[in-house]
């Protein structure tokens, strides 16, 4: 699928497995969606530019690979995107962080939002969007929309787990954001909920109802 990239990689999928699996615990559920995003956020990376700078090496001097630009930006939708957050700070800790706080109304399933902060420069740096499951694509797509309405021009979002109805809309919405997730899964049930899925992200991590 255009600008939808699916991250196959065997440590991920074993580890998304545990994760499904309703047995897990709370525990484990956060430990596992930590080592997980290391290797989504090698993934969300892999193409950033590099420049380089010169070095000294305890032998000799050197044009080193370096990152190009300003420091990236991860925005994490709350609560569940800081799941992600933690594991990619892991991998790049000079990220500025945006959060942005949306829950889903039970009954519409709009997005409602209750907090946002971000840098203020934006519109200068890459912004990559974490949110474990894009399932209506309703918080996906409001959380896009406010933060290229603070500036971001160039965004990236990432997840865990997405439904084809979820990825069909936020792809009409932002045609312009790429998706990475480690499962496009079947469908979306009545409630709005991922089949087969991991159930609710933000009570599996965090032990809630
Ligand atoms: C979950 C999840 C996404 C959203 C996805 O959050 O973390 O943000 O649902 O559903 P959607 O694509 O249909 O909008 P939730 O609203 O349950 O809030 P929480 O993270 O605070 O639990
Ligand atoms: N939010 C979740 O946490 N899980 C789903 O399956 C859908 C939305």
């Amino acid at each position: 699928m255009q600008g939808v990239t699916v991250v196959d990689h065997p440590l991920v999928q074993h580890k998304l497995t545990i994760m499904r699996d309703k047995e897990t615990s709370t525990a484990s559920f956060r430990r596992l969606l930590r080592e997980i995003s290391l290797l989504l956020c090698y993934e969300v990376t892999r193409d950033l530019e590099l420049t380089t700078r010169t070095i000294e090496t305890p032998l000799t001097g050197m044009e080193a690979p370096t990152l190009e630009g300003k420091k990236l930006v991860f925005a994490s939708v709350l609560r569940a995107g800081n799941g992600l957050l933690d594991g990619m700070l892991d991998l790049v800790p000079a990220a500025r962080v945006a959060h942005v706080g949306l829950y889903r109304d039970h009954d519409t399933l709009e997005a409602i939002e209750y907090f946002f902060k971000a840098p203020g420069d934006l519109e200068n740096r890459l912004v990559i969007v974490v949110d474990p499951m894009l399932a209506t694509a309703n918080s996906a797509v409001a959380a896009v929309e406010k933060l290229k309405s603070r500036g971001a021009t160039n965004l990236r979002f990432l997840c865990l787990l997405a439904a084809p109805e979820g990825i069909e809309r936020f792809r009409a919405a932002h045609p312009d954001v790429p998706v990475f997730t480690a499962s496009i899964d079947e469908r979306l049930n009545e409630k709005g909920y991922i089949l087969p899925g991991l159930g609710d992200a933000g009570d599996r991590m965090y032990g809630t109802k």
